[in-house]
């Protein structure tokens, strides 16, 4: 997704300085601490414009919620949100998830979320993908035992492929598979901007759950 830089994004984005985490290296292993509580962090990579996780913190104020993204321009909007609902249990990073381990220490993250991320259908760009085992790799060590990663996508490729590098990662075990969220009986379903969207031109939302072993 290329979006145009918004004119003066650097200064408005200031604006919102309170939940955006300048220097998160800083932060590894002590997000506790800059939420001042104990409660389990739970981490959207790729986040976007910020719907999904603004609606979970809004109704889940016992869990600490971070957003990872890596455009300035999208995270404004995420900002923004968050700034409305006035919560006090979400922060966001302007950051790559590719060096996601320079942020969590192992063990620090109980749940990640993976919401329509970009497919990259030619095969020389699959490691790019958010869902690619090299990913993978990385999120297993971040998340404590027993932790999950929850994925939704609306791209039936890209949900194959996905459950592919999940099931070879070994460490991870698949559960509550469904080919249509929608029409699944799942209780609870919080949609993100995409979803919305792809949702209302009829496709069907995958969806599938990993969990790390002990
Ligand atoms: C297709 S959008 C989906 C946004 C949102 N999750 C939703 O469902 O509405 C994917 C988002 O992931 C972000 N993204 C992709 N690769 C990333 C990376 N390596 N680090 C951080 N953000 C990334 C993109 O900038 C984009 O905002």
């Amino acid at each position: 997704m290329r979006l145009r830089k918004k004119p003066r994004i650097e200064e408005k984005i200031r604006e919102f300085s309170h939940l955006l985490v300048d220097e998160p290296a800083l932060w590894k292993g002590k997000w506790r601490q800059l939420f001042q509580n104990d409660n389990p962090l739970h981490v959207e990579v790729g986040t976007g414009k910020g719907r999904f996780l603004t609606t979970l913190a809004q109704y889940n104020p016992g869990i600490n919620y971070i957003g990872v993204e890596y455009m300035q321009d999208v995270i404004y909007y995420a900002a923004r949100k968050a700034d409305e609902k006035e919560l006090q249990n979400l922060k966001l990073l302007c950051f790559d998830v590719n060096n996601i381990r320079e942020i969590f220490q192992p063990g620090e993250v109980r749940r990640l979320y993976i919401n329509f991320c970009d497919p990259w259908p030619k095969n020389r760009h699959a490691k790019r993908r958010l869902t690619h085992h090299n990913f993978l790799a990385h999120y297993r060590r971040i998340l404590v035992p027993g932790g999950e990663i929850h994925f939704k996508t609306d791209n039936e490729q890209l949900f194959a492929f996905s459950l592919n590098e999940f099931a070879a990662e070994r460490a991870f075990q698949l559960q509550n598979i469904t080919l249509d969220l929608h029409n699944s009986g799942y209780v609870g379903n919080v949609m993100t901007e995409y979803e919305v969207k792809f949702s209302l031109q009829g496709m069907k939302i995958f969806r599938c759950e990993a969990k790390l072993l002990d």
